[in-house]
């Protein structure tokens, strides 16, 4: 097994959009010893977001791109992405689609979360679509980012049980609980064999 340590660890960016639970979950694994990753990025589209009081509180750069013209912002971001050495993206809750040029400029490097069983529910609302769908299951899964929504390689998923009086906020809070799991599970499984 890969032995990481400071001086080693992939200068990872997180990208996100609103709360930031996945954020806060990633850095606290990102200063485990075992961890490939050291977290040296925030990224937000939005001023307010949440997560970005986290990442001041941890002390990580953080920065806000208005996303007014998407092209213009994606070349600021990967300026700043070449600035810093990133060598790994990790979307948590980001809610702008990336085009397909910025994905292959990292290719295979970014990743995401998603609150489905993949390929099922791809793209907004999914927990309001499986409880509607009367799914038994539903789920998240970690998949490597492609210039296809929601559509890259499968990390791993982890399944949950929708149960008859689940709201989509109930069923999104157990569902959450264990995304806090699977991110960190996925990028061990990527980076340290
Ligand atoms: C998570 O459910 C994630 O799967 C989805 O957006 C939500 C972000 O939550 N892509 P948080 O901001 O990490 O709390």
């Amino acid at each position: 097994m890969v032995k990481f340590t400071g001086r080693n660890k992939l200068k990872t960016a997180v990208f996100i959009s609103g709360t930031g639970s996945n954020l806060k979950n990633l850095i606290k694994f990102s200063l485990l010893k075992k961890s490939p990753i050291k977290i040296e990025l925030v990224i937000s589209d939005k001023k307010r977001a949440r997560g970005l009081i986290i990442s001041k509180k941890y002390n990580i750069d953080s920065k806000v791109y208005k996303y007014k013209n998407k092209k213009n912002t994606e070349k600021k971001i990967l300026e700043n992405l070449n600035k810093k050495k990133i060598n790994l993206i990790c979307l948590a809750g980001f809610m702008k689609i990336l085009s397909s040029n910025f994905v292959k400029k990292f290719n295979g490097k970014i990743l995401n979360i998603h609150p489905s069983l993949l390929p099922k529910y791809k793209g907004l609302n999914t927990h309001e679509r499986a409880i509607k769908n009367n799914e038994k299951f539903s789920g998240c899964t970690v998949h490597i980012v492609n210039s296809k929504l929601d559509s890259g390689k499968i990390i791993l998923q982890k399944k949950v049980k929708i149960r008859k009086i689940d709201t989509p906020e109930s069923l999104s809070k157990r569902i959450l609980i264990q995304e806090h799991k699977l991110y960190p599970r996925a990028i061990l499984k990527i980076f340290s064999s």
